[in-house]
């Protein structure tokens, strides 16, 4: 089980990470450090932040802010992510590092193995071949996670969890590891909700964080025709009767069920009300209806395009994580 102590899940390391962090994905360089300022100002004291999403240095701007006026590193919770060009254990310490250095601090609190599925390493972090195909490294991320371990040991990071892995794959670190992951960081909203997965971690003591919590409207991907949980009859019905808006439930629905979750926005007001969140409880009832309401729909597959047909990327990865049960 996950232990909940105000409003913070106890990892297995005894260190608490706020139930409801800040997500800086797609948030453009001129817009996040404000976005961050907002954010540790309204209460936040977690962000999620990736080497991949190349707004790291500006990130690190808004927490020089907040630090600036008075707000302590320690009371912060500061995730990133190892990315897949860096999958080789040699490359993990740099990468971390260089994470550090453009976020301008000397510890992460938690370091997460992006994705299973390793590229081929170098400075690309999207390396394709004359034809456009990504090019793939296939180091097991057993021995990713070796080098994940000697981060913990030098005092880089605090804890290390993983992304994107599904059971079987957690099963294979958690078998082979001397420091056992602490999180792991998935997909969950009202239509695809991983219950499985994040009942799989409870048992293993590992807290899961929710990522695209609002279904992720903005991914680069979206169609007009998919689905959107934030237009949701049952969210918007749950949502008039606490005075609340339907991003604001499906945050609630997570943090409620003891799940970290990260709702991404540059919008100062979204900011502060995806905050607001602590002065409302759902009934049993509710939390039952917003479960009734998963149907599969994952928002953040990356996908390519063959014979004009958009198909999942990377599913003839030896560790393409999306074709198991959960
Ligand atoms: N580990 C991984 O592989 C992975 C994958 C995906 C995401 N993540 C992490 O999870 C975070 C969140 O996921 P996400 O960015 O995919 O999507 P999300 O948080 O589900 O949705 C973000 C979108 O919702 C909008 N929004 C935010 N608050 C809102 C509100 N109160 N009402 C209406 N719209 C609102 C945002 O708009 P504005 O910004 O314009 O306000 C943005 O367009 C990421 O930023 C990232 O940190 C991790």
């Amino acid at each position: 089980m996950t232990t909940i102590e105000g409003n913070n899940a106890v990892l297995h390391t005894g260190a608490k990470m706020p139930l409801v962090g800040l997500g800086t994905w797609k948030s453009k360089p001129g817009q996040v450090e404000t976005a961050v300022k907002v954010a540790l100002e309204a209460g936040y004291r977690h962000v999620d932040c990736a080497a991949v999403y190349g707004n790291e240095a500006e990130v690190g701007q808004g927490l020089k802010a907040a630090f600036d006026s008075g707000i302590a590193r320690e009371d912060v919770f500061i995730t990133s992510k190892l990315w897949n060009s860096v999958h080789k254990p040699e490359l993990v310490r740099g990468a971390c590092e260089q994470t550090l250095k453009d976020l301008g601090l000397s510890y992460l609190d938690l370091y997460l193995i992006h994705w299973p599925t390793g590229f081929k390493a170098g400075d690309d972090k999207f390396p394709r071949d004359a034809d456009g195909n990504l090019i793939y490294d296939e180091t097991p991320p057993v021995d990713t996670w070796k080098a994940m371990e000697e981060l913990v040991d030098a005092g880089l990071v605090k804890a290390i969890g993983l992304s994107n892995f599904n059971s079987l794959q957690i099963k294979e670190v958690v078998e082979n590891a001397r420091i056992k992951p602490a999180v792991l960081q998935i997909e969950s909203h009202p239509y695809f909700q991983n219950t499985k997965l994040i009942d799989f971690c409870k048992a293993h003591n590992i807290v899961s964080t929710a990522y695209s919590p609002l279904g992720s409207p903005d991914r680069p991907w979206a169609k007009e025709d998919e689905p959107k949980p934030l237009d949701d009859a049952k969210l918007k019905e749950i949502a008039e009767k606490y005075k609340k808006s339907p991003a604001q439930i499906c945050i609630k629905f997570q943090a409620q069920r003891g799940v970290v979750v990260i709702p991404k926005s540059v919008t100062p007001a979204r900011i502060k009300a995806n905050f607001e969140v602590f002065d409302f409880t759902l009934t049993d009832d509710e939390m039952k209806a917003i479960a009734a309401l998963d149907r599969g729909f994952r928002a953040c597959m990356p996908t390519k395009e063959v014979d004009g047909k958009v198909v999942p990327r990377d599913r003839e990865h030896k560790y393409y994580p999306f074709d198991a049960e959960f």
